[in-house]
């Protein structure tokens, strides 16, 4: 985990400021929550953090780092999507371990973190089965927690 720094950030779409100077400090290992009505931009503050849209103006550190320039790739955090997309002909299970495989995790870190993410959100049975139409938003976030939970230090 590290800390995370905003400051001053500012985002415009064009002519509209959506984000007008925003400051916050988020410690390690800190849970933090934003709240607020639709479209004050939550989401839009979370992806400027992710890098995946530029920012306006400010400054954002990540573990003491300026990363307003670094490519999301680069900043070796990680993102769970509202409605995260699972593979249709894979697995429950290969759906989980699947950003893991792609980092070259290896079989036991694989195993490890899948059931971990599994257990601790109750998905008991069931991961080795296709990935059903209906599958709920809440187990598609579950499956991207592996994946995500790698990312730790
Ligand atoms: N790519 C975009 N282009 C133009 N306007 C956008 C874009 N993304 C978000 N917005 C606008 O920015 C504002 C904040 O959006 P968003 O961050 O999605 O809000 P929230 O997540 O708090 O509901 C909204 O007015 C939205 O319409
Ligand atoms: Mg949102």
């Amino acid at each position: 985990m590290a800390s995370v720094e905003i400051r001053g950030v500012k985002k415009s779409f064009g002519a509209v400021d959506v984000i007008h100077g925003i400051d916050v400090t988020i410690a390690d290992e800190e849970f933090v929550v934003l709240v607020g009505p639709s479209g004050c931009g939550k989401s839009t503050l979370l992806r400027m953090v992710a890098g995946l849209e530029q920012i306006t103006g400010g400054q954002i550190s990540i573990g003491g780092r300026i990363v307003n320039n670094l490519p999301p790739k680069d900043r070796d955090i990680a993102m769970v999507f509202q409605n995260y997309a699972l593979y249709p002909h894979m697995t429950v299970r290969d759906n989980m371990a699947f950003s893991l495989k792609l980092r070259k995790a290896d079989n036991a870190t694989i195993e490890s973190r899948v059931k971990h993410s599994a257990s601790s959100s109750c998905m008991t049975g069931g991961s080795s089965k296709s990935v059903p139409r209906w599958i709920s938003t809440t187990i598609r976030r579950i499956c991207s927690l592996p994946g995500s939970s790698a990312r730790r230090r």
